[in-house]
């Protein structure tokens, strides 16, 4: 029995490698070069802003429950951000990329926004690569640390960790800069 399990478990090894073999055999220098490849950290540091209220908010609210409005919590409510990055706190220091994704309102205790979210950077060596954050942000009681769970570019296959702190919030309007310090394992 055992040995027919071995045959049947190499013959479908055998039948499976050349197909997964045909789908990476065009890939590049990358991939090959992935075998011997150490992982490298990264640290980086910036903040994101946003803003939720005036002529050009970088978060909308798209979808609420019915009880949302009742809820102080606000649970329930879906935000999509499109918020800009940059080097130092003032709005107007240079742009290192852009925060782009989803936050939903999950908690009902307190406030906790379920954040997905994929950071894609513009500048330097980071030009055009992104990293994606899945997790829960304390908002109200910072810091939040969220887990990175994959990237693109200089990133791919990364994982890590972000913290979040809150540089300056206006309780009024809801507008907020947000410090963050990001530690990613990538190759
Ligand atoms: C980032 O990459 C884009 C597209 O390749 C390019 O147009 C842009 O000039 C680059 N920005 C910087 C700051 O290198
Ligand atoms: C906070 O937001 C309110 C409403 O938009 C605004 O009137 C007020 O000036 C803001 N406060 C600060 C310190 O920016």
């Amino acid at each position: 029995m055992a040995k027919l399990v071995l045959v049947i478990l190499l013959f479908s090894l055998g039948m499976a490698m050349p197909l997964l073999h045909g789908i990476v055999e065009d890939d590049d220098e990358w991939f090959q070069n992935l075998h011997y490849a150490k992982h490298k950290v990264t640290r980086l540091h910036f903040y994101l802003h946003d803003t939720l209220s005036g002529k050009n908010p970088s978060s909308v609210q798209v979808a609420q429950a019915s009880s949302t409005k009742k809820s102080s919590t606000i649970f329930g409510a879906v935000f999509i951000v499109d918020d800009p990055l940059t080097e130092s706190p003032e709005p107007t220091s240079r742009p290192v990329g852009r925060a782009q994704g989803l936050e939903g309102s999950a908690g009902q205790q307190e406030l906790g926004l379920l954040v997905a979210m994929n950071f894609v950077f513009t500048t330097g060596k980071f030009n055009g690569s992104s990293l994606t954050i899945l997790g829960r942000n304390t908002a109200l009681h910072p810091p939040s640390e969220m887990p990175i769970i994959g990237g693109t570019g200089v990133f791919r296959l990364a994982r890590g960790f972000v913290i979040a702190n809150t540089h300056s919030l206006n309780v009024t309007s809801g507008n907020g800069i947000l410090e963050y310090s990001v530690v990613a394992i990538h190759y």
